[in-house]
């Protein structure tokens, strides 16, 4: 099958496309015809080993991962002959983990992975790019955030993947939501749901005096020392990005429920039959049009080293997609 590989770290020129072999699966797995994934700042951080500290996971010399892609969304091709919930020709969409490999044509995952059924009438590409973000933002913020209906919740990086399912998420939530995000952003974010968009090029939210409930900083552009200004008393301050203030933090957040409180936290890690269940949810309000995928922009398997190098501009809009047409 052709696959994009990275065997080097570096910037996205080391990305390189091959033939290598099919995953062959066990009798418990199935193996899948990718028809779309996603690529972002995770695969960046896999293929250039940076931040420093992602090497711990991703590899210390070299990458540990040769084939990247966390996301997918495709056709059962074949299953093993354990497997019950699916057979060959299902549309399904998930998440590999904690082993990439969606940006091949095939990809191999257990059933009892995170795979589940695509909802009827979606298409491969708005199947792959609801996963990632709402399977982000909807921890962080009915677990971590606990937000409920009236709060105020400030998204900042409201325009990325995690940033647009979380303002969605919020709104569904019942909160009143604010998202900050770029100048060419501001329809997108406000088409969301948003009750106010800021353009951080113009305004510095932090200095307006506003209070949150939440601040859930989807891009890790502010810190926790900032965001206290506009932390409501009894506010939390969540953030994707781990910053060692924070991290120190983050088991105080779980045992007090006082005070201006700050968390990260590793979505990627939750158990499984959490994201399972965040999966099927994510499924039932997109069903009910509650959500919807957003999607920069879909580029091919061939141009995968312009995917790499729209994500490490830091700038796309929603999900940006890969979509693999099946061989004939
Ligand atoms: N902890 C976890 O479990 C977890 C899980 C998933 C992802 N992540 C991390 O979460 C982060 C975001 O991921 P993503 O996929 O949403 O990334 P993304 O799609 O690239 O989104 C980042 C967004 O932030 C906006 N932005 C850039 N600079 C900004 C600034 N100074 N202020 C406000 N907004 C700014 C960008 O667009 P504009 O500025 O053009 O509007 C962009 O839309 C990444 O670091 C990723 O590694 C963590």
């Amino acid at each position: 099958m052709r696959a994009a590989v990275v065997e080097r770290y570096g910037g996205p020129e080391v990305v390189a496309l091959r033939e290598v072999r099919d995953p062959e699966i066990h009798d418990d797995e199935l193996l899948v015809r990718v028809e779309a994934t996603t690529i972002g700042p995770t695969d960046a951080a896999a293929r250039s080993g940076r931040p420093a500290f992602a090497r711990l996971y991703f590899g210390l010399m070299r990458p540990r991962h040769a084939v990247l892609g966390f996301e997918f969304a495709g056709v059962v091709e074949r299953v093993g002959s354990s497997v019950r919930r699916f057979a060959p020709g299902d549309r399904v969409h998930g998440a590999l983990g904690p082993q990439p490999g969606a940006h091949a044509e095939f990809v191999r995952i257990a059933e009892g992975g995170l795979v589940a059924h695509v909802p009827a009438g979606w298409d491969p590409v708005d199947a792959v790019a609801i996963v990632d973000g709402f399977l982000t933002a909807i921890p962080f913020l009915r677990d971590g955030g606990r937000v409920r209906r009236g709060d105020r919740v400030l998204v900042n990086g409201a325009s990325g993947a995690v940033g647009s399912a979380a303002v969605q998420f919020a709104k569904h939530l019942g909160a009143e939501v604010v998202g900050v995000c770029g100048p060419a952003h501001l329809d997108l974010v406000r088409s969301l749901g948003a009750d106010r968009v800021v353009d951080y090029t113009r305004e510095d939210i932090v200095t307006t005096g506003e209070r949150y409930d939440v601040v859930f900083d989807a891009v890790g552009t502010r810190s926790f020392r900032e965001c206290r200004r506009v932390l409501t008393a009894d506010g939390i301050y969540l953030s994707t990005v781990p910053s060692l203030p924070v991290l120190l933090r983050t088991r105080r957040a779980r045992s007090t429920d006082s005070g201006q409180r700050a968390a990260n936290l590793f979505t990627g890690l939750h158990p499984l039959a959490e994201k399972a269940a965040d999966l099927a949810l994510v499924g039932e309000l997109a069903a009910a049009e509650a959500i919807r995928p957003v999607v920069d922009r879909v580029l091919a398997l061939d141009d995968v080293v312009e995917a790499h190098r729209i994500v490490d501009g830091g700038h796309k809009g929603g999900n940006l997609v890969i979509a693999i047409p099946a061989v004939e």
